[in-house]
């Protein structure tokens, strides 16, 4: 298969050209030839001009890169080596929502030839892709899995807004679905990822370890937000406590915050919903997540409370949101929890604006109807600052001060004005 990709006999397919999928068919296009397919024709019609809605990839980095953007799925007939990176969200009920995987999987079926790979990079449950996109794949093509076509499943580890540690440069789980099948997506993998792949023994311990790294995570940041919720009934720093624990060898540091976004706040659901299909009833990751989602209305709540001990009349108070991404320096507000706050602050009869340099009012708008402000216009009894844009570290508390009625609030989230902040009224995580 390398061999072929090599001299362009054979093509790659990358089959949802989100955050995943673009980079990857970007970098395999640098020396294979790549069909890069989304059934969404507006992004489809960017990327031919070069440019990505999301702003993570820059226009540079599709110079020098061989890729064949489409909505045409005729297209990846043509190809031997099919990605699919399509989102695996959850719905309201926090059930995973397989529908466009199962989707694509359909697009890739009915194309499936013999001799061909596919291979998932969609953040699923261990044995969903052996589960329910194998016989999809085999129903539609008519093909046996390993005698006429191989499988393979890839983690992603990018994460976004972050330049340092990108599809190049760590390490990727791969695995296939025999010995043959996993040399071959080793040594393709291999082409693009600089220290190289780390081959899974199966597709199972692929998937799960790819859903452990997130969980890990997201418990972790319960942790510290369960800490700092006893912590400020105390009245001690989070963040002092870290800080002086961080000096013992094995702790691991992590800080109290809203986790929103597509990754750390949906995949631990995607094993607990397994776990449950099998009979255990999981704790621990759902009380993790429990924390966690409750976040944004804890913070509302002490903002709420905050403001009564200010002697500040809730009716007539003004609120400033500032950051309203799922995390900073990205331009993605899907899943942010700055979200949750607003509206629970509104629910309250509150006047609340917000900003954030990355995103326009159309986007929030049609997000989450209600409206962003180009510029701050007015003073506020409480300003909350809700993500870490380099925009607002740079801030000092002068600017806050220009914008503050008497004896404002401000909330620092992720505590970036921690110990800089003299005259206002400040409280963090
Ligand atoms: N964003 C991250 O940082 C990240 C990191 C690791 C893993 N992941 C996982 O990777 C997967 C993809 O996530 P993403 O962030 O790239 O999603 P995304 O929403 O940025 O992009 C997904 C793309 O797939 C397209 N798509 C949807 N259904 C399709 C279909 N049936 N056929 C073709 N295209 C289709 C969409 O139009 C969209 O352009 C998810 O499972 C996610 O959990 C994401």
């Amino acid at each position: 298969m390398l061999q072929d990709l090599r001299n362009k006999n054979k093509k790659i397919s990358v089959v949802g050209l989100g955050y995943v999928g673009l980079p990857i068919a970007l970098e395999f296009g640098r020396k294979f030839s790549v069909v890069g397919f989304d059934i969404d024709a507006k992004r489809i019609e960017s990327l031919k001009q070069k440019a990505d809605a999301g702003d993570e990839v820059k226009k540079d980095a599709f110079e020098n890169t061989n890729v064949f953007f489409t909505t045409d799925a005729n297209e990846l007939m043509n190809c031997a080596f099919h990605i699919v990176a399509v989102p695996t969200p959850v719905d309201e009920h926090r059930v995973p929502d397989l529908s466009p995987l199962i989707s694509a999987t359909k697009t890739v079926g009915k194309i499936l030839k013999k001799g061909d790979y596919v291979i998932y990079e969609s953040t699923v449950y261990p044995g969903c892709t052996e589960d329910i996109c194998l016989p999809l794949l085999e129903e539609l093509s008519g093909l046996k899995l390993n005698a006429d076509f191989k499988l393979g499943y890839s983690p992603e580890r990018i994460n976004p807004g972050d330049v340092q540690h990108t599809l190049m440069n760590v390490i990727k789980i791969v695995s296939g679905s025999d010995d043959e099948a996993l040399e071959n997506i080793a040594a393709i993998y291999s082409e693009i990822v600089q220290p190289g792949v780390y081959k899974a023994s199966s597709l199972k311990v692929a998937e799960a370890a790819k859903i452990l790294e997130n969980t890990q995570r997201d418990l972790n940041i319960a942790l510290m937000n369960e800490l700092s919720i006893i912590l400020d009934r105390m009245n001690v720093s989070t963040h002092e406590v870290i800080e002086a624990a961080g000096t013992k060898w094995n702790f691991h540091k992590y800080h109290p915050g809203l986790v929103g976004g597509h990754c750390i706040g949906v995949d631990p659901y995607y094993l607990t919903y397994k776990s449950i299909q099998l009979g255990y009833e999981p704790e621990v990751i759902l009380s993790g997540r429990k924390v966690n989602d409750n976040m944004a209305l804890y913070v509302a709540r002490r903002c709420l409370q905050k403001l009564i001990e200010a002697g500040k009349n809730l009716k007539d108070s003004k609120i400033l949101v500032m950051g309203i991404t799922f995390k900073e320096n990205v331009t993605d507000i899907r899943n942010s929890k700055v979200a949750d706050l607003i509206n629970e602050l509104k629910s309250f009869g509150l006047h609340v604006d917000v900003v954030d340099p990355n995103v326009t009012n159309e986007e929030v708008q049609h997000e989450y109807q209600f409206e962003l402000l180009d510029n701050v216009r007015e003073k506020y009894d409480a300003i909350i600052v809700a993500v870490a844009h380099k925009e607002y570290i740079v801030l000092n508390e002068d600017y806050f001060l220009d914008h503050a009625t008497e004896n404002c609030l401000l909330i620092d989230i992720k505590g970036i004005y921690r110990n800089k902040i003299e005259k206002l009224s400040y409280w963090t995580l």
